[in-house]
């Protein structure tokens, strides 16, 4: 009877237990083949939160390529850019979503010096080489493991990117890790490795699109970025040098404006960027660097780094590409806030620096987090 007893206790201690695990697991990362590229496999993964919200990666670039939550009636709808398939995903823009290396942003004529050597790099933007050149970390294959037993849905990227791989030296690992948390954060892990000196920026250019990817421009967001300064630029976009106060210009973000607002002013750095693309200096002394209000969905987006600073782009490159569900993503349509360091920092010794050394682990953490208000 005694052993009953025991036996009892112990069944229902498993039956507890297991039902604990149970409300704390997360939905298992759906993993189909999306295509495949210079023989490697591409997937879509697909993460699902406990609200069941949506985010869609592919291991092509590292990149984020859908991302489906609600507005404030609970109407849900993707506000990322991205393709349907992966043929549109290749012949269409390069960046969408994706982790962008060796060097996200310009760096001015492709060339720097570390240590007494220059280097050289492909030149793909006017006079300049940008994001890593046109094969860079975006438009190559990564390897792509699903950790088990973690609390919410992730995929961690990987890449081994060769030594001189886009004319930068040392062999770099690459890891960017997307944890897809029951708040609607997208948490953004990098850690990168060298094994010679070498210079390096990443970050992810992801374009969002509060209405919706697709539905019209991005010109009534209000936009908050904590900066007080701005890296004031040439006419290819290259930093002058100059660290100049938002106070007064149309860059001071630091109280809510909608990217309409001002986007046309008669201001040298407007003119010179053809628009807001610029990178924002973070004040960082707050949590939440940079917030994103739309108010007819009310959706509303909060950016949190410990990068530096953000690039700033509010589309207006865009043209007439088809993206998602057959939809435009057109002039303006879509803005990125790309953490990470200014541009050309090799060639510029007073901004921070973007030296990596093969001693060294760089880690760094974005979150973009949703709500409605
Ligand atoms: C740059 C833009 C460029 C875009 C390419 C942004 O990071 O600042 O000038 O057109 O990337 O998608």
């Amino acid at each position: 009877m005694k052993k009953l007893n025991l036996l009892l206790i112990l069944l229902s201690l498993v039956v507890i237990f297991s039902g604990c695990n149970q409300s704390k697991k997360h939905a298992p990362v759906k993993k189909e083949l999306y295509g495949t590229y210079k023989g490697g496999e591409v997937y879509l993964l697909t993460l699902t939160n406990k609200a069941g919200n949506l985010l869609k990666l592919t291991n092509f670039g590292a990149r984020i390529t859908w991302l489906e939550v609600p507005d404030k009636e609970g109407n849900k709808d993707n506000i990322t850019f991205g393709f349907d398939t992966f043929d549109e995903m290749i012949a269409g823009d390069r960046y969408f979503g994706a982790v962008v290396g060796r060097y996200a942003n310009r760096i001015a004529k492709g060339k720097f010096t570390l240590d007494g050597v220059e280097y050289t790099l492909p030149i793909n933007n006017g006079p300049n080489s940008l994001h890593g050149g046109p094969d860079g970390w975006h438009s190559v294959v990564w390897n792509t493991e699903i950790p088990e037993k973690t609390e919410f849905s992730t995929v961690k990227f990987t890449y081994m990117s060769p030594d001189m791989e886009a004319g930068y030296p040392g062999n770099m690992n690459v890891e960017a890790t997307y944890t897809w948390t029951d708040n609607n954060e997208i948490i953004i892990d990098y850690a990168v490795t060298t094994g010679k000196k070498t210079v390096f920026n990443i970050t992810n250019h992801a374009y969002f699109n509060l209405h919706g990817a697709g539905n019209g421009d991005i010109l009534d967001h209000q936009l908050v970025i904590k900066a007080s300064k701005f890296v004031a630029v040439d006419t290819f976009l290259i930093p002058t040098g100059e660290l100049r106060p938002v106070a007064g210009t149309p860059f001071d973000f630091t109280t809510p404006h909608t990217v309409g607002e001002r986007v046309g002013e008669n201001y040298d750095q407007i003119i010179l960027g053809k628009g807001y693309d610029h990178t924002f200096v973070f004040d960082n002394n707050e949590e939440v660097d940079a917030t994103v209000y739309e108010p007819v969905s009310g959706r509303f987006m909060e950016v949190i780094s410990d990068q530096p600073g953000v690039q700033f782009y509010c589309g207006n490159f865009l043209k007439g590409i088809i993206g998602h569900g057959g939809k435009p993503y057109n002039y303006r349509s879509g803005l990125c806030l790309e953490t990470g360091h200014y541009p050309d920092s090799p060639n510029h010794p007073d901004f921070p620096t973007t030296v990596l050394q093969p001693d060294e682990t760089f880690r760094s953490r974005t979150i973009y987090r949703f709500s409605v208000k």
